[in-house]
């Protein structure tokens, strides 16, 4: 913002007029927030919705094999170097943290990367995090409408010539959807197990 003041314009032209920019800025930055997060009460923002997916043993699942849960959604890739096994673990540590609470809530890892990370490779590695975790993957075109309900980003990162030379840029947020499918809000993935079941204590309300 140029706030650079002009000795020939009066003094509260220019006050004003910078107020009335921040009082915009401040406004659309606090719209923006609240309908990410939809805690402006109306929940606009359409997350989620239904999804077929293969579990850890092969089999199709659906969202609404999970009704009467509450489903902590996260998605990643097993050869994630840090951040997908920072927040599963973190996540593992919110399930110990929320105490009997956690009967309620299903951790879910989808991979973003379902070429390597096969029923066989999701469901060691989610069991490796803590047993509450289900590992998630399908067909590409499965996986590529599922990260579309949730809005999910998702890219191929070349590193090398061969086939699996590879990483995955994504984003990395967890989503918390009621018992009844729809999506409570977002919760922060960057954050410690405590925060995390903080969070999610405060969402199920
Ligand atoms: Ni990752």
């Amino acid at each position: 913002m140029n706030t650079t003041t002009n000795p020939k314009t009066p003094p509260n032209r220019v006050l004003y007029a910078t107020m009335g920019l921040l009082l915009a800025v401040l406004l659309i930055g606090a719209g923006g927030f609240l309908w990410l997060s939809g805690q402006n009460g109306n929940n606009p923002v359409s997350i989620g919705g239904p999804f077929t997916l293969e579990d850890g043993n092969g089999k199709s699942v659906t969202d609404r094999d999970f009704r009467g849960k509450y489903m902590l959604v996260y998605f990643g890739y097993t050869f994630c170097p840090d951040v997908c096994p920072t927040t599963l673990n973190a996540v593992a540590d919110a399930m110990d943290k929320l105490g009997p609470a956690a009967a309620r809530v299903q951790p879910l890892f989808i991979t973003v990367d379902p070429k390597r990370d096969t029923p066989p490779v999701v469901k060691l590695y989610a069991a490796a995090f803590g047993s509450s975790i289900e590992g998630l993957t399908g067909t590409p075109e499965q996986v590529a409408k599922a990260a579309k309900a949730y809005r999910v980003y998702y890219a191929e990162h070349r590193t090398g010539p061969g086939p699996d030379d590879y990483s995955m840029d994504h984003s990395s947020v967890l989503y918390l959807m009621g018992p009844d499918g729809a999506f409570v809000g977002p919760v922060r993935a960057d954050e410690s197990g405590s925060e995390i079941a903080a969070d999610v204590k405060k969402l199920m309300g």
